[in-house]
């Protein structure tokens, strides 16, 4: 053990700070700790080697990403022959093809000086071809597992096609679903956002980045953009200090955790400081704190857009500002290429100028890029929408629909039930929402054909869209296209359109029963149909395999498992209300004439096709010390059918020295639960997932009483209390 420690320690100099870290954690597997040794030294004397033969202009290639357009190719070709462009990022039109990406990194490795590979990077965000619910829906299934294999699933597809790098996961904090962007995030939620994260990463990235079916995860947008000011995209956000630390940057922390290989900065300023300039965020916490290693890309012209910021005169005061804070590659503009002036201005260090190519050729090496620099043409077409992947995000996408409700239960459709089919999205193919990828829409299985492909015995379903149909209960398919949400389609009023709110009310008129199904990127605000509605069930926008997903769920193939991760409001106006609200002074002045403070539907609510009792909530003890913990078990009676739930554990910090959320989602769990079975659910509660920043914004877990709640949902009716103490 001494002698491995020498080793570590000599090691010190060349070893980047996580993978210290990591080596640290890894103290009791002797081989492991040498072999993971030896291989980062290599590396790293390699990158060192790479670094002393490069000219300051093939230094700054390495930072600079533009877009390869077919039709640009041949000064594309020029500028990576003299070494001038590190990586591409790739767009819709761009062709993604591996051919093209052979054809340029040809060029790169074999026409370049040094003979350094090139990467592509891409926003592959739910699925490349075969494509799965948008990240919003996917973290609905509280399913971390469900989220790795899709992730999987997609970089299976894209990596072998040519993606290096994805653009995702994006784990940013969204509280105001007025933001077109809330479907790309996991919601409102700390922990959801980071584990999520986490899986997603762990996903793309599988146990071999240098693998020809994973790809290096970039996670995004560090940080705050999700609270852009009046959920107006890109808009400034005013975060404090403690918000930024408590609940907007676990996320990006945890996904560094994963290993994630590298971080978009975001396009958003931050109580006035633009984070594409934030040196704070990007060298302070994520590189000196965290540990991370590998590198920090912009977003789309972020560094150049410093300037519309007013933070910097031009665009070589923008590249200084940048480079100097802690951003590395910058993406579309090329403020960079001022940089070798700004070397000899003495602006920028060659330190900090070596550093930022040696976190993109280190992500490159991780890549196996040096070694193996080429795409197998066969083999990536071959991986392309299989039958298996079909299948796959079938199942995904059912896991990922949200019941809401079910009066009398409606649900699941009977054998022999009539159903009419109708709403203005039941013959649609626009589900896939934001980022289609590479994704045809043509792939698209429509609500209707689903819906009749996997009819049960008995049933006749039809299309009551045109034709007067006779049928008891009505399936309702409305929600929002895609072009209502997503990047910069901002709404201000997120209540249902009124075309679809009269669909279901014509519904209502003809039909016995109104089972509403909601495809939509955002909690869409639901109160003019909710007392029309026996049933509702929001299905996002799920996908290739969306009818068969929505038949499987309605059906009662699949017994749905889904939760709620942002709440569902009554009230446009009632944004932002979320579950971990602070409490205020006085709380009942916090609401409105017209409207209360509650949600239509809490964050971490969904039903299922199950009849479940919660009893017998325990805890093993009653208190526990400052790095202690106690164990948390609570019975649960399944008295339905076979079902998934999703069981949570939230607390609260009842006197701290600042105020503290009402509730905190601390832990979940999604178990299977047979028909007649009582499962017994156990939580082990550590004193340190307590800790929040103080005053002095450092880390504490303070002494106290803590409320502890377990059940379905975070509303109070759903859960059962306890409390306990946390000793000094
Ligand atoms: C978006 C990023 C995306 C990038 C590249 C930007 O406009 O904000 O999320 O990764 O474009 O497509």
């Amino acid at each position: 053990m001494k002698r491995k420690k020498l080793f570590l320690l000599s090691l010190s100099l060349t070893i980047p700070f996580a993978h210290l870290n990591y080596l640290q954690a890894r103290e009791s597997d002797n081989s492991a700790v040498i072999e993971v040794t030896k291989e980062e030294t290599k590396t790293e004397e390699k990158i060192n080697a790479l670094l002393a033969k490069m000219t300051i202009e093939e230094k700054v290639g390495q930072l600079l990403q533009p877009i390869p357009f077919k039709d640009n190719s041949e000064p594309i070709k020029e500028a990576l022959r003299r070494g001038e462009i590190g990586s591409f990022t790739i767009v819709k039109k761009t062709p993604m093809e591996p051919e093209f990406y052979n054809e340029l990194q040809k060029v790169a490795v074999e026409e370049s000086r040094l003979g350094i590979p090139m990467f592509f990077g891409l926003d592959v965000i739910h699925g490349f071809n075969t494509m799965y619910p948008n990240p919003l829906a996917m973290a609905s299934s509280w399913d971390d597992a469900l989220v790795e294999r899709a992730a999987a699933l997609a970089a299976s597809e894209a990596a072998p096609m040519g993606a290096d790098v994805t653009y995702s996961p994006n784990v940013d904090i969204c509280r105001d679903p007025r933001w077109g962007r809330i479907a790309e995030t996991p919601g409102e939620d700390v922990l959801i956002a980071s584990r999520m994260g986490a899986a997603t990463v762990r996903g793309y990235q599988g146990s071999d980045l240098s693998a020809p079916n994973t790809m290096a995860a970039c996670v995004k947008h560090l940080v705050g953009y999700g609270a852009a000011m009046g959920g107006r995209d890109k808009q400034f956000t005013e975060i404090s200090d403690r918000t930024l630390l408590d609940v907007y940057l676990p996320s990006f922390e945890a996904a560094a955790n994963a290993g994630a290989s590298s971080f978009m900065a975001a396009f958003n300023d931050i109580s006035g400081v633009p984070a594409s300039a934030n040196r704070y965020v990007m060298t302070e916490l994520l590189r000196e704190k965290w540990g991370f290693d590998g590198f920090v890309l912009s977003d789309w012209d972020s560094v150049i857009e410093l300037m519309n910021h007013g933070v910097v005169a031009g665009t070589k005061d923008a590249a200084s500002t940048a480079i100097n804070a802690g951003l590395d590659v910058e993406m579309n503009s090329t403020c960079f290429s001022h940089i070798p002036e700004l070397i000899k201005e003495g602006k920028v260090s060659m330190d900090v100028l070596d550093e930022a190519v040696r976190r993109v050729l280190r992500i490159k090496y991780r890549l196996g890029l040096f070694d193996n620099p080429y795409r197998d043409v066969k083999a990536a077409y071959a991986a392309q929408m299989t039958d298996e992947n079909r299948q796959a995000v079938r199942e995904i996408a059912s896991q990922t629909m949200v019941l809401l409700k079910n009066e009398g239960r409606i649900l699941p459709l009977a054998e022999n039930s009539s159903i009419a089919v109708t709403g203005q999205m039941t013959h649609t193919k626009d589900l896939y929402g934001h980022w289609k990828g590479y994704g045809d829409m043509k792939d698209v299985v429509t609500p209707f054909e689903g819906l009749v492909a996997n009819k049960l015995k008995g049933m006749s379903v039809e299309d009551a869209t045109i034709n007067e149909v006779n049928a008891d209960i009505a399936v309702v398919c409305i929600g929002e296209e895609s072009k209502d949400f997503g990047e910069s389609d901002n709404m201000a009023d997120i209540t249902l359109q009124p075309q679809y709110i009269k669909a279901v009310k014509d519904a209502k008129a003809k039909y016995k029963k109104v089972v509403v199904v909601v495809f939509c990127g955002r909690p869409v605000v639901l109160t003019p149909i909710v007392d029309d509605a026996d049933a509702i069930l929001i299905a996002w926008h799920p996908g290739t395999e969306a009818g068969n997903a929505l038949s499987d769920v309605l059906y009662g193939k699949v017994n749905p498992s889904a939760k709620t991760v942002v709440s569902f409001l009554k009230h446009s106006g009632q944004v932002p209300i979320f579950y971990s609200d602070r409490l205020s002074g006085r709380p009942r002045n916090n609401f409105y004439n017209d409207v209360d403070a509650n949600p239509l539907y809490p964050f971490g609510f969904g039903l299922n096709y199950s009849y479940l009792t919660y009893s017998k909530m325990r805890v093993s003890s009653n208190s526990m010390s400052k790095d202690g913990s106690i164990t948390v078990s609570v019975n649960i009676h399944n008295q339905g059918m076979d079902c998934y739930e999703v069981v949570q554990l939230y607390t609260h910090d009842i006197v701290a020295s600042v105020t503290r959320p009402l509730k905190e989602l601390k832990d979940y769990k999604k178990v299977f639960i047979k028909k007649g079975e009582t499962k017994v659910v156990s939580f082990e509660l550590k004193a340190s997932q307590l800790a929040f920043h103080n005053l002095k914004l450092e880390k504490v877990v303070e002494p106290g009483e803590f409320d502890l709640w377990v059940g379905s949902s975070s509303a109070n009716e759903d859960l059962q209390h306890k409390s306990f103490v946390v000793t000094e």
